[in-house]
């Protein structure tokens, strides 16, 4: 089937190199011509395990192609997929002028029936937008072209996106069109194969699927994070009640891990959007409004408690920070607790020696060379002359470590661990004092 994708970011990269994977004929179209011609030299511009080789293999197969050429891009693809960003608006909304600007886009060159593809994350009522959009774009052109307009939301992770692409558990089409369940039964006919896990529905229930997802997840996360921080002050251990809730399997084990907050580039936007709709339409998400804020809460709670470790006196200190991404295996330090944590700590003038396997280079595009933060070739070398080591995103290979180093290096033995990592005891044999998040004897 031939398929183009509109917008070669995250969610389109992704998407247009597992479709050719499969044997679709792919062209990737984007604005930015200089993304398109590193990819067009084999560069990708994100990280993400497994994408660089797929990209190889497909290119030279010649079923993935990329270009800036909006013309011949929507010339060719029967299916023609809009996976352009959705930023926040100032009021939190998802901003859609990209996704019009593409609908635009695709009514001014197209010359034969179209399904246009939503698969960027959008609010409720947006295909009737694009639809609109392209209509009125057909109808400046003098043309009485047939096209469809459907919801196809993604719900891939960073970091396993090419394994959720094949492997996931529900492929969501939005449409009340007969031509769409038939285009869409073909394009995912590869994935389909085991049991059915095609939904179909209708347009506004599909794009509320995405944000419900989500919302939901982000609510697992901002509850535990609650429950967490009750823990600490009632002098129970939430990694305890952790396995003691997630073996009910009403609850169960997936999504319960508390932290130091959520980050990355969905759940914050989503679930501030999803609100914005609410507020919309004159609902008051109370819920919604509560997980944002317990979120927000905890992802100050990692330079509350270098604080209290310090007696409040966080000027001239240097603190070893291990891990910037927001999550293991991705470079995206977008909304990370790494930055609340930094930002806190500059501002309190403190120094920061930072260790990440993969987001130093983004750590850099974001803040740039700076005095009071120094990147680390590898982890240990964080400790020497730090004050206190903090523990950011679970790495994997942040879990085995030699506490009596580290006990021997910092020069105060303080452990701040937003990922509860380690057995406590263990740490704590070592001579450290170790804070984690919900244990007990956290500060
Ligand atoms: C999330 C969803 O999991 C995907 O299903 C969805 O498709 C995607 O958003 C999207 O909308 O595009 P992602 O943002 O890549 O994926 O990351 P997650 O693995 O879900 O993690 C999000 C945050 O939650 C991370 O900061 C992570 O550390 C935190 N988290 C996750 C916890 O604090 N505790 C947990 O138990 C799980």
């Amino acid at each position: 089937m031939k398929i183009t994708i509109f917008g070669s970011g995250y969610v389109g990269l992704v998407t247009g190199t597992c479709l050719a994977d499969v044997g679709h004929e792919v062209v990737c179209v984007d604005v930015d011509a200089d993304k398109i011609a590193r990819l067009n030299r084999g560069e990708v511009p994100i990280y993400e395990p497994g994408l660089e080789p797929m990209i190889a293999t497909n290119m030279r197969a010649g079923r993935l192609r990329f270009t800036t050429d909006a013309t011949e891009a929507v010339a060719f693809g029967k299916l023609q997929f809009i996976a352009v960003g959705t930023p926040a608006d100032e009021d939190g909304s998802a901003d859609l002028k990209y996704v019009l600007k593409v609908a635009e886009t695709i009514a001014q060159h197209m010359c034969e029936p179209k399904v246009i593809v939503d698969k960027s994350t959008v609010p409720v009522g947006t295909a009737d937008k694009v639809t609109a959009t392209v209509r009125r774009v057909l109808d400046e052109r003098g043309l009485d072209l047939a096209f469809d307009v459907c919801s196809n939301p993604e719900f891939l992770k960073e970091g396993a996106a090419v394994q959720d692409f094949s492997q996931g558990a529900r492929i969501i089409v939005g449409t009340d069109s007969e031509r769409v369940v038939k285009a869409m039964r073909e394009c995912y006919a590869p994935y389909n194969r085991n049991h059915e896990k095609l939904m179909f529905m209708d347009v506004r229930s599909a794009e509320l699927t995405k944000y419900a997802a989500n919302a939901m997840l982000a609510t697992k996360i901002s509850f535990m994070n609650e429950i967490s921080n009750l823990a600490e002050s009632l002098g129970a251990d939430i990694e305890d009640v952790r396995h003691g809730i997630g073996s009910d399997p009403r609850i169960g084990y997936h999504f319960i891990y508390p932290g130091c907050g959520y980050g990355g580039s969905c759940f914050p936007k989503d679930v501030q959007a999803l609100g914005r709709t609410a507020a919309d339409i004159g609902y008051k998400a109370e819920l919604l409004s509560a997980v944002e804020a317990v979120n927000k809460r905890q992802k100050s709670k990692l330079f509350q408690k270098l604080e209290q470790a310090f007696d409040g006196d966080l000027a001239g200190k240097t603190i070893a920070l291990w891990g910037l991404a927001f999550k293991p295996n991705t470079d995206d330090m977008r909304e990370a607790p790494s930055r609340t944590l930094m930002e806190a700590l500059w501002a309190a003038g403190a120094r920061v020696q930072a260790f990440d396997p993969e987001a130093t280079d983004e750590c850099r595009r974001i803040y740039g060379e700076r005095n009071d933060l120094s990147y680390c070739e590898r982890r240990d070398d964080t400790l020497e002359g730090a004050d206190a080591l903090v523990i950011c995103t679970e790495w994997k290979a942040f879990r085995a470590v030699d506490f009596g180093h580290i006990a021997a290096t910092l020069r105060t033995p303080v452990i701040i661990d937003g990922r509860n990592l380690f057995d406590p005891q263990s740490v704590k044999s070592a001579g450290l004092l170790y804070f984690a998040m919900g244990r007990g004897d956290s500060l």
